[in-house]
């Protein structure tokens, strides 16, 4: 039915719901490691290095251009890239001819958040080009839309432009992104998100990564679902400002609260180290579990959490995090998981079974580090 909707009868269905984003997306996005340096040649690096690396097989699809690409409108309002992307349809065929999808930025203001043309008043009009151009993903950035709408005005804002690139009849992630203002998780599905970022911007450290991983994130997992999911932010992984630990408590969080995984990092030049965080594939099927639900905190004792997830074939996914400065062992009672007996325990960083557990399981965990394992049941 999709597959007709999406051809034939894309003119008479163009409201019809795409099944995108079924599980959180997974790819790469530009912003975090190369800012306004992004240009047509790195993302064709970006995308070879994507199937070369093993990111690909991994699950990480989709390459996404953020902020920097835009050029001038032409005489008829339709917006051209600028001098660093000489041909997007191009680019998007590269990307294609790859197996990968591709994915862009704009803004409904006015003017992005880095000062080039947004969508305002040209949104059918600009879902149509990204459509043509082959587009798969769109990033709506707030940004200077506050100079044209009040803040309220965000859920129609929003399902303005989601009305306009499902009328395109190509499926296209629809990707929110306004900071988590107006608490958006309640009304960010209703405008058509398939995702929807619930912070400000992450930055490649310590304070910035935990404090959005494990305190902004509470409370928001019973908005999160199949299709449309809470995004704490791209990844750091491999951009060097944490520690080894740092980064598995990053990728281990954001695959407990089933969380878009988009690599921030120079996929060209990544070591094997940063490599092995972010294709571990134990700990994607945990944020790809179908069920798409995402974990919540069960016990927090100091600076030592545990997070449950509920995953498809009935097994947990339990989370030990250490936010301390010193190595320490945590321990999950069964009363608080909500087991009874005996378990098999499998961890997923050491990629082993580690035993069967009667009536607790207790980890080491390192300072800022986290250990994840999945409970049979
Ligand atoms: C905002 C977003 C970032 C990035 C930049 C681009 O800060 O939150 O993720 O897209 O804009 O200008």
């Amino acid at each position: 039915m999709r597959k007709l909707c999406f051809a034939a009868l894309a003119l008479v269905c163009p409201f019809f719901a795409a099944d995108v984003a079924l599980t959180p997306p997974m790819g790469w996005n530009s912003w975090n490691k190369f800012a306004d340096k992004v240009d047509d040649k790195t993302v064709r690096e970006i995308a070879d290095a994507l199937v070369s690396s093993g990111m690909k097989d991994a699950g990480y699809v989709y390459v996404n251009i953020d902020d920097t690409w835009e050029g001038e409108r032409d005489a008829q309002g339709n917006i051209q890239s600028n001098a660093k992307f000489p041909d997007m349809k191009a680019l998007a065929d590269y990307v294609h001819g790859k197996g990968l999808k591709i994915g862009i930025y704009s803004s409904p203001g006015p003017k992005t958040c880095a000062g080039y043309a947004g969508s305002y008043q040209h949104e059918a009009q600009d879902a149509k080009t990204w459509a043509t151009w082959g587009i798969d993903y769109l990033k709506y950035d707030w940004c200077s839309a506050d100079k044209v709408y009040q803040a309220s005005d965000m859920p129609v804002v929003y399902k303005k432009m989601s009305d306009a690139l499902k009328a395109t009849g190509r499926p296209i992630v629809f990707s929110l992104c306004q900071y988590g203002l107006q608490n958006v998780w309640e009304w960010g599905a209703a405008a058509g998100g398939n995702l929807w970022r619930t912070t400000g911007d992450i930055q490649d450290g310590w304070k910035s990564m935990s404090t959005i991983g494990f305190d902004k994130q509470l409370g928001h997992e019973k908005y999160s679902g199949p299709g449309h999911w809470n995004d704490p932010d791209m990844l750091e992984i491999g951009n060097g400002g944490m520690t080894r630990p740092e980064y598995i408590t990053h990728m281990t969080l954001w695959a407990m609260l089933a969380a878009p995984l988009l690599a921030g990092n120079d996929l060209r030049s990544m070591t094997d180290e940063t490599r092995d965080i972010l294709t571990n594939k134990e700990v994607i099927a945990v944020d790809q579990d179908p069920l798409g639900q995402q974990a919540r905190r069960v016990s927090k004792s100091g600076t030592e959490e545990i997070w449950v997830r509920q995953l498809s074939n009935g097994d947990l996914a339990v989370a030990f995090f250490n936010r301390g400065e010193m190595m320490t062992d945590i321990t999950a009672y069964w009363t608080v998981l909500g087991l009874e007996g005996k378990h098999k325990v499998r961890d997923l960083w050491k990629h082993a079974s580690v035993g069967t557990a009667k009536d607790l399981f207790t980890a080491d965990v390192p300072q800022h580090g986290a250990v994840i394992v999945r409970i049979a049941r």
